[in-house]
C-alpha cells in the first residue's frame, strides 16, 4: 500500500472503530484536524452522518481547509467559544508529522498547529491517525518543529531558539511570494536540531514545548506533549496498529 492509501485506510478505520466503541456518538462535540490524513476521516464522518448512523454532531474545525470541507460536506461547524461547545470537546481526531515512542507529537506541517492544539488540549479523548512513516525514535531532527510567531518578533525568537540548540528558518509560501501567513495572520519558523552522535534525542519535547512557549512573541509550538493521544497507525502491508 502506498502512503496515500495508508492515510485513507487508517482514517476510515479509526472513524469506524470509534463509532463501534461509542467514542463517536450522536450529539457529541468533535474537533476535526487538518491535512491529508484528517481529510479522509472528515469525509468518512460525513458519510456516517448522511447515512443516519450519527446525528446532531457539533464540529470544531482546526483550519480554513477543514471548515471549507465541512461546509461542502454539510457538517455544521461551531466556534470553540460558542454556547454549543463551551470550550470543551468530547473527542478530537487529527494527523501528525512525527510520533515518538512516548506518544509525543510534532504537528503543524500544514501550519494549522495553533487551532489544532487548542482543540487537542481541550478534548477529553484525543485520536491521532497516521501512516507508518510518521513513527520515529525521537522528534525534531528530521521533520522540522513548526513554531507560530508574531512577525515582529522573528529575529529575537530565532536567537532564543538557537540558545535551545535549534536552527530556525522562516517558512516560505508556495504560489505566494514571501512567508507563509497562517490562518491567524502569523508566520511560521521551522526548527531543526542536529542528531546526537549516540542516537539519543537532542530535545526533551515536553520541556522544549514549555521553553519555546515562554519566548516573547511565540504564539504556539508544534510539540504536542500534554494530552497523550490514542494512535492508529497504518502499515504498508495493509494492517492498522493501535497504540
Ligand atoms: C497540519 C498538521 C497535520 O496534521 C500534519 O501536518 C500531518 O499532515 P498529513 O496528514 O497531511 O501528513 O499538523 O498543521
Amino acid at each position: 500500500m502506498n502512503q496515500n492509501e495508508q492515510k485513507k485506510l487508517v482514517a476510515e478505520r479509526a472513524i469506524d472503530t470509534l463509532i463501534e466503541r461509542k467514542l463517536i456518538f450522536s450529539g457529541m462535540k468533535i474537533g476535526l484536524g487538518t491535512g491529508s490524513t484528517a481529510i479522509p476521516a472528515v469525509k468518512r464522518l460525513a458519510e456516517k452522518i448522511r447515512s443516519g448512523i450519527i446525528k446532531d454532531i457539533k464540529a470544531v474545525a482546526t483550519s480554513f481547509q477543514t471548515s471549507i470541507l465541512c461546509e461542502e460536506l454539510g457538517i455544521p461547524v461551531y466556534s470553540m467559544n460558542g454556547n454549543k461547545i463551551q470550550g470543551e470537546l468530547d473527542l478530537a481526531i487529527d494527523g501528525a508529522d512525527e510520533i515518538d515512542p512516548a506518544g509525543n507529537l510534532i504537528k503543524g506541517g500544514g501550519a494549522a498547529l495553533l487551532l489544532e492544539k487548542i482543540v487537542a488540549y481541550n478534548a477529553r479523548k484525543y485520536i491521532i491517525v497516521a501512516d507508518e512513516t510518521k513513527v520515529v525514535p525521537h522528534l525534531g531532527t528530521k521533520f522540522p518543529l513548526p513554531v507560530e510567531i508574531i512577525p515582529e518578533a522573528r529575529i529575537s525568537i530565532i536567537r532564543e531558539i538557537e540558545k535551545l540548540g535549534g536552527k530556525a528558518v522562516l517558512r516560505e509560501g508556495v504560489k505566494k511570494c514571501g512567508p507563509v501567513i497562517t490562518d491567524n495572520g502569523n508566520q511560521i519558523l521551522d526548527c531543526l536540531w542536529e542528531p546526537e552522535k549516540d542516537g539519543t534525542s537532542p530535545v526533551n519535547p515536553p520541556e522544549i514545548e514549555d521553553r519555546i512557549n515562554s519566548i516573547t512573541g511565540v504564539v504556539e509550538t508544534g510539540f504536542f506533549t500534554k494530552n497523550k493521544p490514542s494512535i492508529f497507525i497504518a502499515r504498508s502491508d495493509g494492517t492498522v496498529e493501535e497504540r
